[in-house]
Formats: C-alpha cells, sequence, structure tokens
C-alpha cells in the first residue's frame, strides 16, 4: 500500500511450510486435494457449488438450479429455501454442541458472560418474537447500533430468524452519519444500548442516537440494551428497553423459510464517491462462502475457542464473528474493549485466560502491539494458540515476522487473508494446512475465485507486472446490488473494462510472482485504508466544505508507520477567514460530526489554492506526493498554475 510497504515487499523472499504437525491435522491438509478442489472449483463451478451447498447449508426446500448469472446480477440456489438464523442455532440443538460455548463474552471492565447454543438459541428465539410484536418482519430494515456485546449478535440472528435486513453501523460513527444509513435504508426499528465501554469511558450510544432519529421519519421503535448504567432519556412510545420487552415474551419461535437469495443484511462502506454504498449481501450464497471459509482457513475444530477482534459493524464481524462460525457450530470469543485497557497486554491477557486458539486481528493492531513492546507480549504464556489471521490492510513483513514469532512462537500458521465488504468472505488466503507463506502474501484464492492481474483493458499482464485486481468469475457470496442504487451497482464494479462486462474490479492493485502468489499493492480508486478502516476521499472532502470557512477540500493517504495511511487534507478558505490552529480543530471535529471520529484528519494543511488541471479537476497525485515529503513525481503539463505546487512545497 505505501511505497515503502512495496518495496520491502518486493524484496521478501522468505517461505514459511506448514508444519507436519499442522498439516496432519489440517481440515485440508494436502496440496493435491486443494489443486483438484480449486480445480473443479472454477471449471466446474455449478457442479462444486451444489455439491458444497448440500454438504454445507441446512435446506427447507431444495433450490432448483445453482446459478443464474446474467452479469452483473447473479442468483445463486435458485427456487432453494432455507433460515440463517436455523442454519446457525438450530441445526446444532440435538447435538453434542447443544450446551457447547457459543459466545463467551468479556467485558471491558472485566465482566465475563458465557453463552450456550442453547442459551442463545432461546434468546434469539424470544427476540424474534420481539420483532414479530413490534411489527417487524420480512424485508423490514433494522439498524443496530451496539457496543460488542452479545445481544448485538442476538439483535443480528432474530433479524435473519423473522426475514429482517440488517444493518449494521460500527459505534464509532456519529449522529449525522447512522441518520443517513438510516434513512438510506428506511430502517423501521433501531436496536442501541446505552452506552459502550472504550478506554474506560462510556461511549453514549443512545444519546447518539437520539440525535440521528431526530431527522429519521421511518423510525418507530427503539430497542435499548442497558450496558453501562448511565442515565439516557427514554421516549415514551418509541423507545423500549430490551430486557422490558423480554418479560412476558414467548420464547418459542417458529422460523419461517426464506427464498435463498432473500436479503440479510445491508452493510454500507466507503466509494470513491459520494455518499456510502449500501452493499447488499442474500442469505445462501453468503452464508455458504461465511461457513466454508471459516472451515478451512481457519482450519476450525470443535474445541477451538476462536477470537476475532473486530467489530460487528465491519464486515469481518459479519462474517467472521456471527455467520461464519455460528454456522459451523465454534465457540467464539468477543470482547468489547480496546486492547491496551487497562494496559497494552488486554489481547494476550485473554488469550491465556480463555484458552484462545485462534487469533484474528488486522495489521495495523498488530503494528500498535509491535510499539507497544515486546515486554507486555512475554508477561504471557499464549500457549493455547495455534492459528493466527490476519485481515484489513496487506501486512509488511516486519508485522508478520513479529506476530509469527512473537504472537505465534514460530508454531502458528498465519493466514493473510484478503477480501471485501463487497465479496462477503474470504477470497484469497492460504489454507494453513496446505499453502505455503510469504510474509506480506495473501498467496492463493480459494475454491471459486478466479482471481486475475488485468491491465486497464483486462488482458491478464504478465507475471511480476502490477496491475488492476479482477474477479473474473461470479462467487456464491458477492454482493448482489447497492441498496437502492443499482446503476452505481454497475457502474462501480463492472464498468472498468468495457470488453468484460462480467468482471468485477476489486478497487485495488496487485500482482502476481512467479508461483502465482497475489501481493496486494492496495487501492488504487480514492479510497484510503487508515488503520484497516475504509475511508472515501470524497465523504471527508464533502464533509469539509460543508463547513463555513471552507472553500475547496482535498483529501489523500500518506503512508504511516502505524495506521498503514494517514489521512491529509488540504483546505482552501473563503475570504475573511484565516488560517489558525484553532480552525484546524475545528475542521476536525466538523468531520468527525459528519462521518464519525475514525475519518478525523490526521493532518490538516491550509493552501492558498489547491492544485487544478486546466478543465479544473484536483490533481490528488501531486497533493499525495506533497503529503508524503516527496518531491513532486510524474506529468505536470497540465497543471493549470505550477505555482500552487511549488507555493505548498516550500511550506512544511
Ligand atoms: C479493502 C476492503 C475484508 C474485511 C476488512 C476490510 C484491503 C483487506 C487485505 C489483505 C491487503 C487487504 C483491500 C480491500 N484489504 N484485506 N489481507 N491484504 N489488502 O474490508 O473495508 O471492505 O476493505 O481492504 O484494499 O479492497 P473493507
Amino acid at each position: 500500500m505505501t511505497d515503502q510497504t512495496i518495496t520491502s515487499v518486493s524484496r521478501e523472499h522468505r517461505v514459511f511450510r506448514p508444519s507436519a504437525e499442522f498439516k496432519a491435522q489440517a481440515n485440508l491438509g494436502s496440496e493435491s486435494t486443494y489443486k483438484r478442489l480449486y480445480s473443479e472449483s472454477v471449471n466446474s463451478p455449478e457442479k462444486f457449488w451444489d455439491r458444497m451447498a448440500k454438504e454445507h447449508l441446512v435446506w427447507r426446500k431444495p433450490y432448483k438450479k445453482v446459478l443464474n448469472w446474467k452479469p452483473p446480477h447473479a442468483e445463486w440456489f435458485v427456487g432453494g429455501k432455507l433460515n440463517v438464523a436455523e442454519n446457525c442455532l438450530d441445526r446444532h440443538l440435538g447435538t453434542a454442541r447443544e450446551n457447547k460455548a457459543a459466545l463467551i463474552f468479556e467485558g471491558e471492565p472485566g465482566d465475563v458472560r458465557t453463552i450456550t447454543y442453547k442459551q442463545l438459541h432461546f434468546h434469539v428465539c424470544r427476540l424474534a418474537q420481539i420483532f414479530q410484536n413490534m411489527g417487524i418482519g420480512k424485508g423490514d430494515r433494522v439498524a443496530i447500533y451496539m457496543p460488542m456485546i452479545p445481544e448485538a449478535v442476538m439483535a443480528m440472528l432474530a433479524c435473519a430468524r423473522v426475514g429482517a435486513i440488517h444493518t449494521v453501523i460500527f459505534g464509532g460513527f456519529s449522529p449525522e452519519a447512522l441518520k443517513d444509513r438510516i434513512n438510506d435504508c428506511q430502517a423501521k426499528l433501531v436496536i442501541t444500548a446505552d452506552g459502550g465501554w472504550r478506554r474506560g469511558k462510556v461511549i453514549e450510544l443512545k444519546a447518539n442516537v437520539d440525535r440521528a432519529v431526530e431527522g429519521t421519519p421511518s423510525v418507530h421503535t427503539m430497542m435499548v440494551v442497558k450496558r453501562c448504567g448511565n442515565p439516557v432519556t427514554m421516549v415514551e412510545g418509541r423507545d423500549v428497553w430490551w430486557r422490558e420487552a423480554w418479560e412476558g415474551a414467548p420464547n418459542y419461535h417458529e422460523a419461517k423459510a426464506f427464498d435463498a437469495e432473500h436479503p440479510l443484511f445491508i452493510l454500507y462502506t466507503s466509494g470513491s464517491t459520494g455518499k456510502p454504498k449500501g452493499v447488499l449481501h442474500t442469505s445462501a450464497g453468503y452464508l455458504l462462502g461465511c461457513k466454508m471459509t471459516s472451515q478451512y482457513v481457519f482450519d476450525l475444530k470443535e474445541n477451538d475457542r476462536y477470537f476475532c477482534s473486530a467489530d460487528i459493524g465491519w464486515i469481518t464481524g459479519h462474517s467472521y464473528v456471527v455467520y461464519g462460525l455460528l454456522s459451523n457450530g465454534a465457540t467464539i470469543f468477543m470482547y468489547e474493549g480496546a486492547p491496551n485497557q487497562p494496559e497494552p497486554d488486554r489481547f494476550w491477557q485473554m488469550i491465556d485466560r480463555h484458552g484462545i486458539t485462534i487469533l484474528y486481528t488486522a495489521p495495523t493492531a498488530i503494528r500498535a502491539f509491535m510499539r507497544w513492546g515486546d515486554n507486555f507480549v512475554l508477561r504471557h504464556r499464549l500457549d493455547s494458540l495455534r492459528l493466527l489471521g490476519s485481515v484489513g490492510e496487506p501486512i509488511n513483513p516486519e508485522a508478520w515476522m513479529w506476530y509469527h514469532k512473537m504472537i505465534g512462537k514460530k508454531r502458528c500458521p498465519i493466514v493473510d487473508t484478503w477480501w471485501q465488504t463487497e465479496t462477503g468472505g474470504i477470497m484469497i488466503s492460504p489454507l494453513p494446512g496446505v499453502t505455503p507463506t510469504k510474509p506480506g502474501s495473501a498467496t492463493k484464492p480459494f475454491f471459486g475465485v478466479a482471481a486475475k492481474v488485468v491491465d486497464d483493458q483486462g488482458k491478464e499482464v504478465p507475471r511480476n507486472t502490477g496491475g488492476k485486481l479482477v474477479l473474473t468469475q461470479p462467487w456464491p457470496s458477492m454482493l448482489r446490488t447497492l441498496w437502492g442504487d443499482d446503476d452505481r451497482f454497475k457502474r462501480q464494479y463492472f464498468s472498468e473494462f468495457p470488453k468484460h462486462p462480467d468482471y468485477y474490479f476489486t478497487g485495488d492493485g496487485a500482482r502476481q510472482d512467479e508461483d502465482g502468489y497475489f501481493w496486494i499493492v492496495g487501492r488504487i480508486d480514492d479510497v484510503l485504508n487508515v488503520s484497516g478502516h475504509r475511508i472515501g476521499t470524497a465523504e471527508v472532502e464533502s464533509a469539509l466544505v460543508s463547513h463555513p470557512a471552507v472553500a475547496e477540500a482535498a483529501a489523500v493517504g500518506r503512508p504511516d508507520e502505524l495506521k498503514g495511511q494517514a489521512l491529509v487534507v488540504f483546505v482552501s478558505l473563503k475570504a475573511g477567514h484565516t488560517a489558525s490552529d484553532e480552525l484546524k480543530e475545528a475542521l476536525r471535529n466538523h468531520v468527525g460530526k459528519e462521518i464519525g471520529s475514525l475519518a478525523k484528519p490526521d493532518t490538516i494543511r491550509f493552501a492558498a489554492a489547491l492544485p487544478k488541471t486546466r478543465s479544473g479537476k484536483i490533481m490528488r497525485r501531486i497533493l499525495k506526493d506533497i503529503a508524503a515529503g516527496a518531491t513532486v513525481k510524474g506529468d505536470t503539463s497540465t497543471l493549470e498554475d505550477f505555482s500552487v505546487v511549488a507555493s505548498l512545497q516550500s511550506e512544511e
């Protein structure tokens, strides 16, 4: 992603083979089996996915057709019916898993709860009944704005159970961002909590929702979980405490079956232009993708205790906290708070305390752990761990090696998993019992994933040449459309190569090495990846220009050791406003208010003018060089006024 990463990655030649011991116990431990299955999965996809859908999912009504592909629209398992919540819960009842922990939760203050499959089923059934009594059913949208607590998982599954479409909104988003998302999907019900714990403080979620729903006429009910006990205002007739809604609700709920293509959830994510996109995932294909990848990539075993540090507000939380793991009957460990609360060894302490066997986290977190120092790790044994995962951005080889040695004690395979909100599940990743790993490479495609690196025309480039990463065949867990904007869906993902209207464009740059391994370089569109969070430059810019002092703004990424990319904005002011540190702070807060703290710029630079082409387009490429402190490279002949660049460079 950063220039630094690219050069250090291109010098990386170390190879780590799976140990004989790991291989022997792996769900998939033979390279020839991987090759055979992979080749079947891309050459005869319908035959392959037919077998997988029967093996992995519980159907109420068999499908008639595996795939209906009219690019860019895919329908999988046409005519089939199932219930996603039933596939995550009911299927384990009456088996040895019934009294197994589905969820082990640790709150930031240290409170621990264990919930078995039987208990989780009970809670979800009761909540499903409550939803029905509230008039929430098939196709209705439900917004979930919650801390990482078990009730968040219950809320998602109860939606799935009644066929309602959930949209989980990360607790770090501001009331303004929350309002836009609720309005975009016209949610009727919002589920929240009084607050959530973060670094010893209460994040006031209910108060944020109160502000958001002032502008959301579609919302008629708000359910509130009591988590922190902070004071909240309950509005009569609209707001109801989770606990009170529960009293007297029947705990038996017969689930209806829904179409394989019934929408399961909408998840908003940043794109290169305009407002956030509501990525739509449907039921059977999405679940199949999550279930299979969880089983094979994490090599899930009955006794595993699996910890994914992502918040359920992101796709990683959807697929690899909730759906992929519960459908496999695994035990998930869920942590509410910050990794350095009370001290930077919180993760390692919890791993020892709960006997966690699999850890799935992000490079930005790994780099923070490195910076906090080895001593925090060395206090703990970490001998329960057997597999490590990475997701969210390219992992630099230095961080990979530290993860391997310091956390994995050279014993645990690392799976560096490349995928996106849009892909629903992991697409490129090692299989831990099969694939030799190279630090910094996501290695090889998963079953059914036809990944290619192509040039601007869509023609595959030779090995070791950079290009655009595309997926040339549909896959079951792919997004189906963007909520309410099918045109944007086509434009965004299926219009990059006019000659290949069936190629899905990922927005990422990549190269394949001589062994066919994929090395992801990072986004090549106007999307930034700051600490593994996806931020659209256009969103930040439009937040900035909505401030009365700002005439124009441009946001770019700058390589950052910790965050991967840092957010730098260039701002020119309207007449009558003067640059000052106070104004910088005001602008940072303004972006925080419009989007959320995660989008607050790291650096704000005032500029008399921004570099533009003669047709008035801001030349971000130049600003990127300036932000990185590099000399401006490339062609500047299209610049309208070079003195703008000269003056920007002479500052700072
Ligand atoms: C973008 C997707 C996938 C869940 C979390 C992020 C980058 C993600 C990797 C990886 C290199 C990665 C890509 C991708 N990315 N994982 N292992 N190696 N880059 O989901 O917010 O939809 O972002 O994250 O640039 O396009 P997301």
